[in-house]
């Protein structure tokens, strides 16, 4: 089992817009595999390629024992709002109550170059969302209110500097923190 560092915020690899996959083979399933081991050894739902410094156009994602990978993936359409405590691998310690869309159809391919359409909605809908973020170089820090944002900027700074994190805390819209 090859498993990878996680990159955290501040690696300017997380801001990257990533490169669209042309050969889907042997090596890009290698690479899959590895990348949800990465994610189950965590453990996480979902894990982009740039999060382990790669700049490839793919996520993994295993939600309720459904393990799944999706290359090149584009949200096709979006509907209603949703609004959900999100985390993330590369932000270790803080959630973010953020709005987003509720439902989304996210196309794709799969390892064996398969054009998949899924619908899904809730936290389906969101971590298609969240990572396919990741792939055009946006961390859920970009979706915060400001209060959010005030609320979180000394984390945030400690974790960009010495990948520390303190205490899980879930940061609400309205700035105020819950700590675990
Ligand atoms: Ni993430």
């Amino acid at each position: 089992m090859a498993t990878f560092d996680i990159r955290i915020i501040g690696d300017p690899v997380l801001k990257q817009v990533t490169r669209p996959i042309t050969d889907i083979d042997g090596k890009l399933a290698q690479l899959a595999t590895d990348m949800l081991d990465t994610m189950y050894a965590v453990p996480g739902i979902g894990l982009a390629a740039p999060q382990v410094g790669i700049q490839k156009r793919l996520f993994v994602y295993d939600l309720h024992d459904t393990p799944g990978v999706l290359i090149n993936p584009e949200i096709v359409e979006s509907d209603g709002e949703w609004t959900y405590s999100e985390g993330c691998l590369s932000i270790p310690g803080l959630y973010f109550e953020i709005t987003r869309p509720d439902a989304v159809l996210v196309r794709g391919r799969d390892l064996d170059g398969n054009e998949i359409e899924l619908e899904v909605d809730e936290l389906w809908g969101r971590l298609m969302q969240h990572e396919l973020d990741h792939l055009d170089g946006t961390l859920m820090v970009e979706h915060l209110s400001d209060p959010q944002r005030k609320a979180a900027k000394k984390r945030l700074r400690e974790l960009m500097l010495d990948r520390t994190s303190g205490p899980t805390a879930v940061i609400r819209a309205d700035g105020s923190v819950e700590v675990d």
